[in-house]
């Protein structure tokens, strides 16, 4: 890395802030794939993405909640990393339902023009990774550490993009996963809202 890289990743470090108000406007489609390209975008030949990965395993997918973006309907879309693209994966929700099944009262929930919600294949890192230590939930630890690694990746790029967002956990896991009709290979491990910073 430059020094002129190095003072931008710096100077990105010092401005990222959990941001928690909007305004209505919507946001690029380019953004939201910049946003989501960061926390799990494809960038080598072998398959390997922007976050780390133990074994380079990718138990989590991208869940996209669009509600105000350039270009793209409301819906639910997942994220393709190879490709970088978005797939319609479900309807609309209702208004209120994230906010619901939040433990607190989280109106950025309802609020935010994207809503990427981090999903992970649990099982599949705790299986994976059963013989490394005798309690055998190291894979849960792993896939918990791996969201961290996405999200901040996604914090960078929206803050680079001049928009604001904040990573929202604290929510009841089977209303959340209700919500989504996600089955039972799949858990909601976190909510990141995105929007256009209200000032
Ligand atoms: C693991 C984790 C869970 C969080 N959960 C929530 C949450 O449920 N709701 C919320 O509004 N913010 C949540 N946050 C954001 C923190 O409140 C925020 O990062 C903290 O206040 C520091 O502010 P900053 O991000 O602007 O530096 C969470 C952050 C982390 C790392």
């Amino acid at each position: 890395m430059d020094a002129s890289n190095a003072t931008a990743l710096q100077n990105l470090l010092a401005r990222r802030r959990s941001v928690r108000r909007y305004t209505g406007d919507p946001i690029p489609l380019s953004a939201v794939l910049n946003i989501l390209s960061a926390g799990q975008g494809r960038t080598s030949s072998e398959g390997k993405r922007t976050a780390p990965s133990a074994h380079a395993l990718y138990p989590l997918t991208l869940g996209v909640i669009v509600r105000r973006v350039e270009g793209l309907s409301p819906g639910f879309y997942a994220f393709e990393p190879d490709s970088a693209q978005l797939t319609v994966s479900g309807p609309s929700l209702a208004a209120g339902v994230l906010n619901g099944a939040a433990l607190g009262d989280e109106t950025w929930l309802e609020d935010a023009a994207v809503v990427v919600v981090i999903i992970a294949n649990r099982d599949l890192a705790i299986q994976h990774f059963a013989e490394q230590q005798a309690d055998g939930l190291r894979g849960a630890r792993y896939v918990d550490f791996e969201a961290g690694a996405v999200a901040q990746n996604m914090y960078l790029a929206v803050t680079a993009q001049g928009l604001g967002a904040v990573v929202v956990m604290g929510f009841d896991d089977g209303a959340m996963k209700r919500t989504f009709e996600l089955d039972e290979t799949r858990q909601p491990v976190a909510l990141f809202c995105v929007g256009q910073p209200a000032v």
